[in-house]
């Protein structure tokens, strides 16, 4: 494992706004990093000390290394920022900006006239090189900034909401863009489309308010849903009452709940143990015939509203 970005202690207060609290986390070579958070969280504020475009109160960002106080050249050099919103020069084309950042970025020659093409290429703009930014959509403006951050095959990429506002289609794009580029570099994406928790990252971490709430795999954060392992049950020909008195009695099932429709009913396990096998076991085992029974992973959304509304820690 290589690590890439090591995010210390970070902190960031505006006046008496604490926006960055103590934050602590690192990502390693291809590892996509989801940080996830409500708006307000933190997010954009964090990115913007990771790229070096703000101070840090206290705490201290390493990339590929390079301290971001004591060598920001070296850690501009090594990463590619889309910064929130995609921000680029209206009226210039892509194919003059993106040549504008290859000479930021010390290239010339045919090394420039490459990464331009290859940036394009995989950003799927080459056929609106040469229409003004202003002109295109709000899709091709997030590619154009794409284009923009790989430009100069950075080993590291901090995309802020790279897929905000954009339409299904240019969503799934933008994701295997980011999926092809993951296995040799370090990539953090923010974001609160939870969707792309499971579309794009590796591991998540959480925060509101400026502090870490979660640091995890996306099946970790779902595992903390009180949804995770819960069965939805069916079985034919028996009425509700008798089949919640049956459930109610077997030593795994904490909880019951009718399901929508009366049909049937949602179960939860003791410490949201597996119990399938052991459900469907019983079930058969008392002459029944299963109609319906699945469990369920988990719910994002209400993870992340738990958690970000201050139910854990
Ligand atoms: N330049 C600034 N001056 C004052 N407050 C700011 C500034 N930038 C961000 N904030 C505040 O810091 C907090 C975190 O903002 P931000 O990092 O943009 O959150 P997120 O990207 O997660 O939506 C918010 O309360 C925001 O209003
Ligand atoms: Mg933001």
């Amino acid at each position: 494992m290589t690590l890439r970005i090591e995010i210390d202690n970070l902190t960031k207060h505006f006046g008496e706004i604490k926006a960055v609290d103590g934050v602590s986390f690192s990502v390693n070579k291809g590892e996509v990093l989801g940080f996830l958070g409500p708006n307000g969280a933190g997010k954009s504020t964090t990115m913007k000390m990771v790229t070096g475009f703000l101070t840090p109160t206290s705490g201290t960002v390493r990339v590929c290394g390079y301290d971001v106080l004591t060598d920001p050249i070296a850690v501009k050099a090594s990463l590619g920022y889309l910064p929130e919103g995609a921000p680029a020069y209206a009226d210039m084309t892509p194919d003059s900006f993106l040549k504008f950042i290859a000479d930021i970025r010390g290239l010339s020659g045919a090394a420039k006239q490459h990464a331009v093409e290859l940036a394009a290429d995989r950003a799927q703009i080459k056929h609106v090189m040469f229409q003004p930014i202003e002109t295109l959509s709000k899709g091709y403006k997030r590619r154009v900034g794409l284009a923009q951050s790989i430009l100069h095959n950075p080993p590291v990429l901090i995309l802020d909401e790279p897929t905000d506002g954009l339409d299904p289609n240019q969503k799934h794009e933008v994701r295997t863009l980011i999926n092809e580029m993951a296995h040799d570099k370090a990539i953090i994406i923010s974001t609160h489309i939870l969707e792309e928790v499971h579309a794009l990252c590796h591991r998540n971490v959480l925060i509101a308010n400026g502090k870490i709430k979660f640091d995890g795999t996306p099946h970790e954060l779902e595992a903390m849903s009180r949804y995770h392992n819960a069965v939805c049950v069916s079985v034919a020909n028996v009425d509700n009452d008798s089949l919640a008195a049956f459930l109610t009695q077997l030593d795994y099932i904490a909880e019951l709940e009718v399901l929508p429709g009366s049909r049937g009913f949602r179960v939860y396990p003791h410490n949201a143990k597996q119990i399938t096998a052991e459900l469907s076991q019983s079930i058969r085992d008392n002459n029944w015939q299963i109609d319906s029974l699945h469990a369920e992973n988990g719910r994002l959304d209400e993870v992340f509203r738990t958690i970000t509304m201050g139910g854990n820690k």
